[in-house]
């Protein structure tokens, strides 16, 4: 069955995001920005990077080799079309992270905002295993339950509608434990909020952290 995502025009995601009442595009280009300054990378990767929202951000810093992977064709394609004159070491994939095996050389960090809500959580966390260095550190952005707002917030993107059968919020405590299990030590968590409401957990862990 194809994954709901591939029928999703990039133009509705991003329309989506941007709305006042969504907030979360900035949110989450900042919290990228954060990560990249505070570990210093040589290379990293963004999965489910949708149109390359925060790529720009690696601007100045020590990142040599950025990878950007969607499940989206025409995502990625329009994160090549957008940044490819303006990001050295650029690299774009078409990848499942539930199904697909090696795609890329492993890199020193990988951030993952708002992905894991849509995927297997145990096989993407193999995913990233796989493509995280030893020693090297994952980012994950959560978005948290709210009371008030629907996990899929109602907007004039109806095409969006299609996710609520298959997006279901991931526990900050459940992917500690499946980070654990996946040879990951959870290093900091803090929560923020974007302007339309909604709550979201940033989880910190590196990749065979000997103690
Ligand atoms: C909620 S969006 C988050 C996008 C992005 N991180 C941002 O800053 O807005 C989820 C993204 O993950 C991608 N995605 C969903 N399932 C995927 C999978 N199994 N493998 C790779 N990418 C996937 C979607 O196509 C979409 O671009």
């Amino acid at each position: 069955m194809k994954n709901p995502w591939c029928g999703i025009p990039l133009s509705d995601y991003e329309g989506h995001m941007d709305l006042p009442t969504v907030g979360q595009a900035s949110l989450i280009a900042d919290e990228f920005a954060r990560v990249i300054e505070c570990y210093r990378p040589s290379s990293a990767a963004m999965l489910g990077c949708a149109g390359g929202n925060g790529l720009n951000r690696v601007a100045g810093s020590t990142v040599r080799r950025l990878v950007a992977v969607d499940i989206n064709p025409d995502y990625v394609a329009a994160t090549h079309a957008r940044y490819r004159n303006h990001i050295d070491g650029l690299e774009v994939i078409v990848a499942d992270v539930q199904n697909d095996a090696q795609v890329f050389e492993p890199v020193g960090l990988v951030f993952a905002a708002l992905l894991l809500e849509y995927v297997d959580l145990q096989r993407s966390l193999q995913f990233v295993r796989q493509h995280c260095q030893s020693g090297g550190i994952f980012v994950a952005l959560l978005q948290l339950p709210s009371a008030h707002i629907a996990e899929v917030t109602p907007s004039p993107y109806v095409s969006l509608q299609d996710l609520s059968s298959i997006m279901r919020l991931v526990p900050p405590a459940q992917l500690r434990q499946q980070t654990a299990d996946a040879g990951f030590v959870h290093i900091t968590s803090k929560s923020v909020a974007a302007s339309g409401g909604k709550s979201f957990a940033v989880e910190h862990f590196q990749k065979d952290r000997l103690s």
